[in-house]
């Protein structure tokens, strides 16, 4: 059971574009704070419209983009707010930074096929992308690199938005009886 005393703890979410990220998020965050939990989203996406509208996708850029997601995450997490970020964060030297960076984090890789990734498409990026109206999209013309040791991989290919959080809160369960 996860109370009001146990320490705060960083999820990060990565993944491709569609992949997950954000639905699963909203779902982890829901659930924590009907628990009676504080905890916040921070989607890469909205975050970026109000942080970092001057930025755009290069690698440097996301590079930077993700420091300030780190910072932020360190700011609500030392004041006892669980945080959710969900941020493609196709670079590893990133995610790297943001682990050594934050305490208690918890990498997760949201694993879904390129393939699937294209046919959702909720917000028509790929399709831009096919019609050169998007470039640095990560997956199809910029990089994504996996993680190699997440501490959960949710393989939204086979289980659905539900079983995904579930499995993402019997984790911290676990992790929060351990301290
Ligand atoms: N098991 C699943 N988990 C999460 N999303 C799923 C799953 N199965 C299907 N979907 C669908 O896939 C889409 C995922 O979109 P979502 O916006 O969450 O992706 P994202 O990873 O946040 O993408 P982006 O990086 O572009 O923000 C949604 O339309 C969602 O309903
Ligand atoms: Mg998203």
């Amino acid at each position: 059971m996860i109370n009001s005393k146990s320490k705060t703890h960083v999820i990060w979410l990565t993944g491709l574009p569609s992949s997950g990220k954000t639905t699963i998020s909203n779902r982890i965050v829901d659930e924590l704070l009907r628990r009676g939990m504080k905890a916040e989203l921070l989607d890469g996406d909205e975050v970026r419209k109000i942080i970092s509208s001057e930025l755009g996708f290069s690698k440097a850029d996301r590079e930077i983009h993700a420091r300030r997601v780190i910072y932020l995450s360190k700011l609500l997490s030392r004041n006892g707010i669980i945080v959710v970020v969900a941020l493609i964060s196709p670079y590893r030297s990133i995610r790297e930074e943001a682990r050594k960076s934050l305490e208690n984090f918890i990498e997760i890789w949201v694993k879904c096929s390129l393939q699937t990734c294209l046919s959702r498409d909720p917000k028509g990026l790929y399709k831009k992308a096919k019609e050169g109206k998007v470039t640095n999209l990560s997956g199809m013309q910029d990089p994504y690199e996996p993680p190699e040791h997440p501490e959960i991989i949710l393989d939204t290919e086979i289980r659905d938005p539900e079983e995904c959080c579930r499995i993402v809160l019997e984790y911290l369960s676990k992790e929060i009886i351990n301290v």
